[in-house]
């Protein structure tokens, strides 16, 4: 129980990635924070799930790129339960499409959630984390950020930024004894996979050596290895869940 004592908010812990993460960090012995934007009915099951194994674990429903809502909800997190230790940056969504027709309006909520509202998240935990002089940051960026790839340039455009992101915070916090790390998934079992036909789904299989697609379990080890105790040495790095596809 390498985690007991530490608060930990998983953004986008609703469903997916984000659930797999609450769920392995609540057995580690945190306190787990779900966070979700609108499916409340998901983020209530994550949370049964979490106590059902013996867990402990607080709903908080906030729009990650929503200044106001973030900075307000882990104020009172803080304010509330002492500390917030643990911060994954894990919501994310997508909205693709070619470049030549892509609105900016895609390009904006994209930007908006998967980068800035990392930037806010991290720029409002990490105060209580400074106080302690003890924070573990991780930001879920995706394979897209390095390799890009056609019809998502919003999307590997917001990952990539996460990577500059990521290591510059690890460089500016590193002296108050905060790692900032991510974990760059491939493709994984989740809702936002599933919204891709048979068709593509079998040519991406095409691609990854290891010839499967990944599950949210694999993302969330990755995830537990940064904030454990194991991890405690590793600052600025990326590890790479992806079955080989990119090396
Ligand atoms: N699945 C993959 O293959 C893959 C690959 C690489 C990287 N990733 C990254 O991994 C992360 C999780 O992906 P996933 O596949 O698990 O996604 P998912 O199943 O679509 O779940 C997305 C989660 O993000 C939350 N969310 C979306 N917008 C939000 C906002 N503005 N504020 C707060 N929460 C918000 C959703 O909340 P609600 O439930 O309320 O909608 C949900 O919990 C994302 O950052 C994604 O880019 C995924």
């Amino acid at each position: 129980m390498s985690l007991a004592g530490k608060n930990a908010l998983v953004t986008g812990g609703s469903r997916g990635i984000g659930r797999a993460i609450c769920l392995r960090l609540a057995s580690m012995g945190a306190h787990v924070f779900i966070n979700y934007v609108s499916n409340s009915a998901a983020a209530e099951e994550t949370e049964q799930m979490i106590v059902a194994a013996g867990g402990v674990a607080d709903i908080l429903g906030f729009d990650v790129a929503d200044s106001a809502a973030c900075n307000d909800a882990i104020k009172d997190l803080i304010k509330n339960f002492g500390s917030l230790d643990i911060l994954v940056n894990n919501a994310g969504i997508t909205r693709d499409g070619l470049m030549a027709r892509m609105k900016e309006d895609a390009w904006d909520a994209v930007l908006d959630t998967n980068l800035k509202g990392s930037f806010i998240c991290s720029k409002a935990a990490a105060r209580s984390m400074m106080k302690k002089r003890w924070g573990r940051i991780v930001n879920i960026s995706s394979v897209i950020g390095f390799a890009g790839n056609a019809g998502q340039v919003n999307y590997a455009a917001a990952k990539a930024g996460m990577q500059g992101l990521t290591k510059s915070m690890a460089r500016e916090f590193a002296s108050r004894n905060i790692t900032v790390n991510s974990v760059a998934p491939g493709y994984i079992v989740t809702d936002m996979t599933r919204e891709l036909s048979e068709d593509i789904q079998e040519k991406i299989k095409a691609e990854i050596p290891l010839a499967s697609l990944g599950n949210p379990e694999d993302v969330a080890g990755a995830v537990a290895y940064l904030v454990g105790d194991d991890g405690a040495y590793v600052t600025g790095q990326t590890i790479h869940v992806n079955g080989g596809m990119y090396m």
